[in-house]
């Protein structure tokens, strides 16, 4: 039976990396999933209609803004059919507070099976985002990162409660990629 999974994790915690790495491992094996891009589907309406220019812009719009982004990439992703895994934010931190990346709407139009959180210490996450230029990424503090990462599992507990998902937390350590790469891989399978 197709599947519909959800992976999450703070900006910088490297789940696009674990993700890139988990798919190739299945890919051998045969197992074939739509990797989506939230953020990519919302950044393209946003660009198109000059609300954005950078994707890192997209989290200072205003909240009715992001909703009907959210609103618009949620339609279009939940007509894939197959396998699908879609990369995106249990939450976004916005000038206003907590956004939740997955509000009733978005997990309606979704309905995941699987919803998994990419998670590691929060020194590491700094260092993550120091060490890529490539991008505008927030300077957090180690206390505003820790709060966070909570915040995303609280919230994970609430998209489970609605929608009967399981949740699953994946650890990204620094040296031990593989070893999230693996554990990504055996949620999926
Ligand atoms: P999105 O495209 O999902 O985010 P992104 O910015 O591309 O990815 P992240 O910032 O989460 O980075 P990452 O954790 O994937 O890290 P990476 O693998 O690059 O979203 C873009 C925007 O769209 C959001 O900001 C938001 O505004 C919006 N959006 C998306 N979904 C939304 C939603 N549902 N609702 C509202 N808005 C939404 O890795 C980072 C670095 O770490 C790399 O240098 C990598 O080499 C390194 N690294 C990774 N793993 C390791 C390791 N184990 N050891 C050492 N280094 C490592």
């Amino acid at each position: 039976m197709a599947s519909k999974c959800i992976i999450t994790g703070v900006p910088g915690v490297g789940k696009t990396t674990v993700i890139t790495g988990a798919l190739a491992r299945l890919e051998q094996e045969g197992v074939r999933y739509a990797n989506i891009s939230f953020g990519s589907f919302m950044f393209e309406t946003a660009l198109a209609e000059g609300l954005v220019k950078n994707r890192d812009e997209m989290r200072l719009l205003s909240k009715d803004d992001q909703k009907t982004l959210q609103q618009r990439a949620a339609g279009a992703i939940a007509k894939t059919e197959g396998n699908v895994l879609v990369d995106t934010h249990a939450s976004v931190k916005t000038p206003k507070g907590f956004l939740a990346g997955l509000p009733e709407w978005v997990l309606e139009a979704l309905r995941p099976d699987l919803f998994v959180l990419i998670e590691t210490d929060e020194d590491q996450i700094l260092g993550r985002r120091l060490g890529d230029p490539s991008r505008v990424r927030d300077m957090d503090t180690y206390r505003a990162l820790a709060s966070h990462q909570s915040f995303n599992r609280a919230i994970a507990a609430a998209y489970a409660m609605k929608t009967g998902c399981t949740v699953a937390m994946v650890t990204n350590a620094d040296h031990l990629l593989d070893r999230a790469v693996d554990d990504l891989a055996a949620l999926l399978r």
